[in-house]
């Protein structure tokens, strides 16, 4: 039997949907609307593209959001300080940093400027630290994305057999922390894993994220597994993602699609971040 394929514009259309209710209710209850800011240093065409597609994404759902434009010989310190001017601005309800910036900046240390409440991504060190201790005050968008892709299919966490492949701070690390919460088993593989197929073979719960298009391919999937992909690589013959769709689907009992799958409901998760760390700002001044 073929896997079941997730349709992930559509929990992205239904998160939306809740994150313009949560908008409105909100406006009506404080009389503002959320409102964002990205730091960007630097130019990058990818990342131009990124910052309107989110603008847009940001004007459909009723959240405002604003950009602060560095050029790319500015000094780190000059950057940290706009960073913080953000923080201490009452206006201001959320803050994300574009990346890439360029090489000679410290990423650890630009993010961490960012106040934990205004953390949109969450990838500061105290959300990221939080989440570890079990606080998911705020998740980072991708494995917020794939935690609700797995929920909306009622999918049992406890127990169960995950491998990750993927440690990065963005998506592996914090995606162990949110199985372990939820008493699932999970192995974290990566480029010096031994034996990959080893892992992945025997994953009940199996997500990807190498960036390596078509990594995985049948013979590395557990039968009935449920597997998420999250890599995007564009090649010569469009986008795809680290999964060797045409046989996974065979041996996969659910199975997302790249594209349509994980990217769609990441950007809706950041949607609801925003939101989140608007009320979090808002409910501090209002106490
Ligand atoms: N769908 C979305 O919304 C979304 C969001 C974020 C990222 N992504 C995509 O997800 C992918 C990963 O993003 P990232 O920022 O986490 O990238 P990254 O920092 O390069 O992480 C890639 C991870 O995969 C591992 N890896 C690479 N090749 C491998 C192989 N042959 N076998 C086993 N493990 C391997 C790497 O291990 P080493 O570090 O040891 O090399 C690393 O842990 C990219 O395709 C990116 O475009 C998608």
């Amino acid at each position: 039997m073929s896997a079941k394929i997730i349709d992930g514009r559509k929990i992205a259309t239904d998160i939306r949907k809740k994150v313009v209710d949560d908008v409105k209710r909100l406006k009506s209850k404080y009389g503002i609307i959320p409102n964002i800011a990205t730091v960007k240093i630097g130019s990058d065409p990818q990342s131009d593209l990124y910052l309107s597609l989110r603008d847009k994404a940001c004007l459909e759902v009723g959240i405002k959001s604003k950009h602060v434009e560095l050029p790319g010989n500015v000094s780190e310190k000059k950057a940290i300080e706009e960073i913080k001017k953000l923080n201490d601005d009452g206006n201001i309800h959320g803050i994300l940093i574009q990346f890439p910036i360029p090489k000679n900046f410290s990423q650890d240390k630009l993010v961490n400027c960012i106040g934990s409440k205004k953390d949109v991504e969450g990838f500061t060190a105290e959300n990221m630290g939080r989440l570890m201790i079990g606080d998911e005050s705020i998740i980072p968008c991708t494995p917020l994305a794939v935690l609700t892709i797995l929920e909306e299919e009622k999918i049992v966490f406890e127990g169960k057999d995950v491998v990750i492949v993927n440690h990065s701070n963005v998506v592996g690390k914090p995606l162990l922390g949110l199985f372990l919460n939820r008493n699932a088993s999970v192995s974290v593989v990566h480029v010096f894993t031994k034996d990959l197929k080893k892992y992945t073979s025997e994953a009940e719960i199996l997500v990807s994220a190498s960036g390596v298009p078509r990594l995985i391919t049948g013979d590395y999937v557990k039968k009935d597994a449920f597997v998420i992909d999250v890599g995007i690589v564009k090649t010569k013959d469009g986008v795809c993602g680290d999964i060797d769709f045409e046989s996974v689907k065979n041996k996969a009992g659910a199975l997302t699609p790249v594209p349509g799958g994980v990217g769609p409901v990441t950007v809706a998760c950041s949607l609801l971040n925003m939101v989140k760390t608007f009320k979090s700002c808002i409910e501090d001044v209002d106490e």
